[in-house]
């Protein structure tokens, strides 16, 4: 691409997204540091449809990062629950401690300092330093490293560090030059990654409209455009299987809370089985007897008191949950106890089903409990 094109590629983008640039979404000229920072976070990994729902839900329960941080790790867990990558939870409520004891409750302009709190890597602190301070500081996602991979005719696996030293330098380059100019160049950037040179039907392709950077894009000039970036080629993702322990008293359910660092870190769960390894599609365990089902999933010290008070464990639902980089087969036993045993396990807990919505639950358990009608949609809410 020319140099002309470097120094215009700025107006050009922010044209276009006077023209075909999104409208009406709730953290469009958001300057607010804090606000723009929870928007970016919650579209980070999840559909624009589904943040358009849940953002402003979050910002009126934690409107501030001083909320935020007041609040139990708990409640923001029950608020992220259904959006997935829970560590971007578990970070928001690290960062906005952080916010407050190193910051005085004021997020920083620099990008560079943004980059060193929970959660926020060099491209979201880009973005909100843009946002928010109007820094001229780039973003690099994918969506815009697939721009510049056409635009520049970038041939090399976009994982490299090579390629990727590369395309920071580009998107530095290509920054306009008036630091006003940032929020909206950036939104430009955004959204014209999402809805015009799209991974799989760019604009160009399509012959309906006419892409403004057509006539210098060398992908496009070389016939490449669905062959850049080069695509990085992902093993087939593992298969786990394992037991969990649906164990009620009355309308008690006993929940166990999944360490930080696992999947669905920090959530609360149906007590589980370790997970075995799926080898060649064979089948997990379904005849378990009670007692190794509770070995499986409960603390020992537990089990013979619970065997007084339970006889049988029922083979119920097989649900399966594909993770990005598992697919996990959960195998549901039912267990009814006379007794809500007391558990000295801080993890474990017995929970009233009508109050369930107070904790964040993966989303298939959530699906299971309102399948089997023991909650209510409305009573899933917080
Ligand atoms: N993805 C990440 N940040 C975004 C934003 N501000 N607008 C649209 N999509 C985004």
């Amino acid at each position: 691409m020319s140099k002309a094109l470097i120094t215009s590629f700025s107006k050009k983008l922010i044209a276009w997204y006077g023209h075909e640039g999104r409208e009406g979404l709730p953290w469009q000229g958001v300057q607010d540091p804090y606000a723009v920072w929870v928007s970016e976070i919650m579209l980070q990994q999840t559909q624009v449809a589904t943040v358009l729902e849940r953002y402003p839900r979050f910002m009126k329960r934690f409107p501030t990062v001083k909320k935020l941080a007041a609040a139990s790790i708990d409640e923001v867990l029950a608020e992220w629950a259904g959006l997935g990558y829970y560590s971007r939870a578990r970070n928001l409520h690290a960062c906005a401690s952080q916010v407050l004891s190193q910051f005085s409750g004021k997020f920083p302009s620099d990008p560079r300092m943004l980059e060193q709190l929970k959660g926020i890597g060099r491209s979201t602190a880009g973005a909100i330093a843009a946002f928010a301070f109007h820094e001229r500081a780039p973003i690099l996602d994918a969506n815009v490293k697939r721009i510049l991979a056409r635009l520049f005719g970038i041939e090399g696996q976009i994982t490299q560090k090579q390629v990727s030293d590369r395309l920071w330098a580009l998107a530095h380059d290509l920054l306009p030059t008036d630091s006003q100019d940032m929020p909206v160049y950036t939104q430009a950037l955004m959204d014209f990654g999402a809805t015009w040179c799209t991974s799989r039907k760019p604009v160009c392709l399509s012959g309906a409209r006419k892409c403004p950077f057509e006539q210098h894009c060398q992908a496009n000039l070389s016939n490449q455009v669905l062959a850049l970036p080069k695509k990085v080629v992902k093993a087939k993702s593992p298969e786990f299987d394992c037991d969990m322990l649906l164990m009620r008293h009355g309308d008690f359910v006993l929940l166990h809370k999944r360490p930080d660092k696992a999947i669905w870190g920090g959530l609360w769960s149906l007590p589980e089985s370790i997970w075995r390894r799926k080898v060649n599609g064979e089948l997990g365990i379904s005849n378990l007897q009670l007692m190794e089902l509770l070995q499986l999933t409960l603390p020992k010290e537990n089990i013979s008191t619970i065997l007084q008070y339970c006889a049988v464990a029922i083979c119920g639902e097989k649900i399966r949950h594909i993770f990005t980089h598992r697919r996990l087969g959960m195998q549901i036993w039912h267990v009814n106890v006379q007794h809500a045993l007391p558990f000295s396990n801080p993890h474990l807990m017995w929970v009233p089903l009508r109050q369930l919505g107070r904790y964040g639950l993966p989303q298939p358990i959530k699906i299971l409990l309102l399948e089997l009608n023991l909650v209510r949609g409305d009573e899933l809410r917080n």
